[in-house]
């Protein structure tokens, strides 16, 4: 069962210098994957392959750019498996920044919707196994504190949950990985995230994303007992209290 859906497959990873990318890396490479790692940061990933002794093929690629989103189709055969780890974590509501917000839907949202759906047809053609993609259980609902981050985590999910439908008559899993609370460098300014008993390390992340894909869960994925039951509750509020809450 282990070996399914990674031993000696071809693995995309897009956003591929993402701590969390970098740690699930580590459990990847275990399985004799052949990886290529999108990213558009070549000197942290060339340094970090190098110094773990990883071996992978490193792509630049900004998942923004839909010309690259083409060429990259067009230089490369369909994968067994592609994560997606590209998010981008805007300060507050982007400052009224319209640049900010344009930035955060595109990388959260628009970004990785334009390259799945270019990429579908393929995917169905060519016997690809699995898409893992992560969103955030911050997208559950809108909240005054990051309302353009959450609303494109929430049509991040609402659009894979439609893709789900689509590619599971064709063997093809879908795994919406729902974090709460991580310690990157996404955070790394966030002391409530950085210090809170909820948060987790890149690492736990990463090993429940990697059981997920072996054991080829399918779905909505909580990488924590606290992303579920927070998931849960969030959702349960009622509108007429939801309104009047600080978060
Ligand atoms: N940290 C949390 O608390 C938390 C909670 C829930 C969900 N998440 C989600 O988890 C995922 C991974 O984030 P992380 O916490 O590991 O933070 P991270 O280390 O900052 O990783 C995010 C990665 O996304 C990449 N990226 C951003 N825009 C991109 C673009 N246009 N094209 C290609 N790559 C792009 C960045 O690449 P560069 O290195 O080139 O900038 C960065 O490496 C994100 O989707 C995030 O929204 C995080």
């Amino acid at each position: 069962m282990s070996d399914s859906l990674l031993r000696h497959k071809t693995i995309w990873i897009i956003g591929a210098n993402s701590d969390i990318a970098k740690a699930l890396m580590l459990y990847i490479t275990t399985e004799n994957c052949t990886l290529k790692l999108f990213s558009r940061d070549m000197i942290s990933l060339q340094n970090f392959i190098e110094k773990n002794n990883i071996k992978a093929e490193c792509i630049y690629f900004d998942i923004t750019d839909r010309s690259q989103t083409e060429c990259l189709l067009q230089s490369f055969n369909t994968p067994d498996g592609i994560i997606i780890t590209a998010g981008y974590l805007p300060c507050q509501n982007c400052m009224g920044d319209i640049a900010e917000i344009n930035k955060t839907v595109a990388s959260n949202y628009l970004g990785i919707l334009v390259f799945l759906e270019k990429i579908k047809e393929k995917l169905k053609n060519d016997r690809c196994r699995f898409l893992c993609i992560v969103s955030s259980v911050g997208g559950d609902r809108g909240k005054s504190s990051n309302s353009i981050y959450a609303s494109s985590k929430s049509g991040l999910t609402c659009y894979l949950e439609g893709l789900e439908q689509e590619l599971t008559p064709f063997g093809i899993t879908v795994m919406i990985i729902k974090p709460i609370w991580i310690k990157t460098k996404m955070t790394g300014k966030d002391n409530k995230i950085q210090k809170s008993f909820i948060s987790q390390t890149p690492e736990q992340v990463a090993h429940k994303i990697y059981t997920a894909i072996i054991n080829n869960r399918k779905g909505v994925r909580y990488t924590s007992l606290w992303a579920f039951c927070i998931s849960i509750i969030i959702r349960l509020i009622p509108g007429v209290i939801y309104r009047h809450l600080d978060i």
